[in-house]
């Protein structure tokens, strides 16, 4: 591959996973161009790109999946080669909100996206070629699947049964973009994750929300009972593992990646009070008292969990598997970059945007 000069776009880089993504890509592919559609939601900032940005193979356009006009523009302009689809509407508890803007980003900002790549890619002879030429990958989630009793594993042949209005509209564009497999030959990808975590996590999802309260002090919501079990995907493994599929897996198919790390949600929050503790040398268990039980989530997925076989057999790829020492470096992180979470937590971060981009 190096040597061949691709031009990738990559949507919702300047999220958590896609601003690693484009870091991954810029590191490893230095020949390529990474183009970066972000609409700067409130989970997009440009601050997590900004070790990269100046890169002159990097270019980042602020807009929509949604926009089909802007899209064609890029299309035209940059010829893409590959595409990477991570922007999104990513968070559960939101989605049970205000589900209405979930389908309009994670559905039809897909289908646009594949729409355009079918207007701009000649497909005739698509499947034959090995060495692909054009790509369409899809980042996408366990969600998909449902929830899982003990002792069960996801697998690529499990049933789609979504719960939530978010795993149901990734559910969606994941079934679209098999059907532009299908239907019109688009060589296409799918993985599907388990929960990431790492550095530049929007602190709303559990391991970064724990840590920024821990370390203020303020409270440790545990939604019900606190017994649910999510498995930790380590971010920049996620990226490896997104490389590996890209370049290694077969078109059309789908691929799990997991963490091997399953936890439940209280012994997770548990484990980073302890690491807190430890790190601000705080007395054993104060971090712990600031946990409380709060109401459960509605439609609440109690186990989600990967048989990664898949990966690992066909493709050779398996996590390292050191979750603590990743963790305790996503804590070190948090506490080493008070300025990001300072801009985070004000809201100082979207200025500059409403400055440069206007309100979005
Ligand atoms: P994130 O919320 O941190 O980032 C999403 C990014 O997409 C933001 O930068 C946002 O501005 C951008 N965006 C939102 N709507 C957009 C639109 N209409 N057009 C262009 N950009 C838009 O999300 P994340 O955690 O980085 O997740 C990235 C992808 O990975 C998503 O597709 C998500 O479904 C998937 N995923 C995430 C996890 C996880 O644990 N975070 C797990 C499995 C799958
Ligand atoms: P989250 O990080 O929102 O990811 P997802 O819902 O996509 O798995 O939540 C992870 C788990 O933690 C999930 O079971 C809900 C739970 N949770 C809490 O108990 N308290 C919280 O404050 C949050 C944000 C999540």
């Amino acid at each position: 591959m190096t040597g061949e000069k691709r031009t990738i776009l990559i949507t919702g880089g300047a999220g958590f996973i896609g601003s690693h993504l484009v870091r991954h890509w810029l590191k490893n592919y230095p020949e390529d161009r990474v183009v970066n559609l972000d609409a700067l939601t409130y989970a997009g900032n440009l601050a997590n790109t900004e070790d990269f940005s100046s890169l002159a193979n990097y270019h980042f356009v602020q807009g929509s999946i949604t926009d089909a006009d802007l899209i064609e523009q890029l299309f035209e302009k940059h010829k893409f080669d590959w595409v990477f689809n991570l922007a999104a509407e990513s968070h559960v508890d939101r989605s049970i909100q205000d589900p209405l803007s979930f389908v309009q980003t994670n559905v039809v900002g897909t289908t646009v996206l594949l729409n355009a790549c079918v207007k701009h890619w000649s497909l005739s002879n698509e499947m034959n070629l090995s060495a692909k030429r054009h790509l369409f990958y899809q980042i996408s989630t366990d969600e998909v699947y449902g929830s899982l009793s003990a002792g069960a594993y996801f697998t690529e042949g499990s049933k789609y049964a979504p719960n939530s209005p978010y795993s149901a509209s990734k559910a969606g564009a994941d079934h679209l973009v098999r059907a532009y497999f299908n239907t019109y030959n688009l060589p296409v990808l799918i993985s599907n994750c388990s929960n990431n975590f790492g550095p530049f996590q929007f602190p709303e999802k559990l391991i970064p929300l724990t840590i920024l309260n821990a370390i203020e002090g303020k409270k440790l919501p545990i939604y019900g009972d606190g017994k649910q079990m999510r498995d930790w995907l380590f971010v920049s493994e996620h990226c490896q593992a997104i490389d590996v599929i890209a370049h290694k897996g077969k078109l059309g198919e789908t691929y799990l990646v997991g963490g091997k790390n399953e936890y439940q949600n209280i012994d997770l929050v548990h484990l980073i009070a302890e690491m807190i503790d430890d790190k601000l040398n705080r007395d054993k268990g104060t971090t712990a008292s600031l946990i409380e039980f709060v109401e459960d989530r509605p439609g609440h997925d109690v186990r989600y969990a990967i048989d990664a076989s898949k990966i690992e057999n066909e493709l050779g790829f398996s996590p390292s598997q050191n979750f603590e020492e990743k963790l305790k470096e996503t804590i070190d992180w948090y506490l080493t970059n008070p300025q990001w979470i300072k801009d985070v937590v004000s809201g100082e971060y979207r200025r500059f945007y409403e400055l440069n981009y206007g309100n979005t």
